[in-house]
């Protein structure tokens, strides 16, 4: 195992023992909710759309997965299955209590140890860029990846680069923050995938939940809250969606 895979191990090991505070994936409170929801739903709403198909028809996989909070929501939106991975046994542990719907397995997401088109989709968030490859993460989730793959990580940017973190600390254990974008993604792709084809798309768009979340709770009533935030993403993602922080990464096989 990579060095650098190690060291995110034994840190996620630790915060995963430690940390009990994982309620929030299981809330039922709206704003968490549509803040929780929001990013999984815009990739799986545009996967759909795009193949005309709905989640009960996908078996899907999710790298980088933790506790399982991604899972559940995808569990919730009526996939067949869905199963987590991650490198922290602990994470797992927890996800199985959390929700036991979840099938789990230990994965390093550089080194997925499963057979090429196990799943329809491969999925994940705000993981790949803990990885000291990323790009070698993207390509085992192709080729594990039967019919898609989503990819919902920072996006590079003028922005990113003035005011974006470089390099998050989790428990001691450093990495960089890898930003991609549409030409990153579609050149890692094909330069895997060769010549068969592929859809690839990058929806850019706004994400900062703590920002968001602290500006509802200045509003006079929940509902208000909810909705101004709602208003906001609209609005950011309407007028500078092009310079936004995010990147909702869809890859179709032979589309
Ligand atoms: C910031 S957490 C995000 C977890 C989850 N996506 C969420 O949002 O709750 C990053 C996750 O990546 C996992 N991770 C780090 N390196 C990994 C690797 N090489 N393979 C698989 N998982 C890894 C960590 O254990 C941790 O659960």
């Amino acid at each position: 195992m990579n060095s650098g895979v190690q060291q995110q191990k034994e840190s996620f090991e630790n915060i995963y023992t430690h940390s009990k505070n994982w309620e929030h994936w299981d809330s039922k409170d709206p704003l968490t909710r549509y803040l929780l929801d929001r990013r999984l739903q815009i990739g799986v709403d545009h996967l759909m759309e795009r193949t005309n198909s709905s989640p009960a028809d996908w078996d899907v996989l999710v790298l980088c997965g933790g506790v399982g909070g991604e899972g559940t929501v995808l569990a919730n939106m009526g996939f067949r299955s869905v199963t987590v991975s991650d490198i922290s046994e602990n994470a797992l542990q927890v996800c199985k209590v959390r929700d036991p719907r979840l099938k789990t397995q230990v994965l390093n997401g550089e080194k997925l140890e499963v057979a090429d088109g196990s799943y329809d989709l491969v999925l994940v968030q705000d993981g790949l860029h803990h990885l000291p490859r990323p790009v070698l993460g993207l390509t085992e989730m192709l080729r594990v990846a039967k019919k898609a793959a989503i990819v919902i990580e920072p996006h590079a940017g003028i922005v990113a680069n003035l005011l974006g973190t470089v390099w998050e600390d989790h428990g001691g254990t450093v990495n960089y923050v890898f930003r991609w974008n549409e030409l990153l993604l579609e050149q890692a792709t094909r330069s895997y995938l060769l010549q068969s084809p592929c859809y690839v798309k990058a929806l850019r768009l706004w994400n900062h939940n703590i920002v968001m979340s602290r500006f509802a709770k200045k509003l006079w009533n929940k509902q208000a809250g909810l909705q101004a935030v709602k208003l906001s993403y609209l609005l950011l993602d309407l007028l500078f969606g092009k310079v936004g922080n995010m990147m909702i990464g869809v890859v179709i096989k032979n589309p």
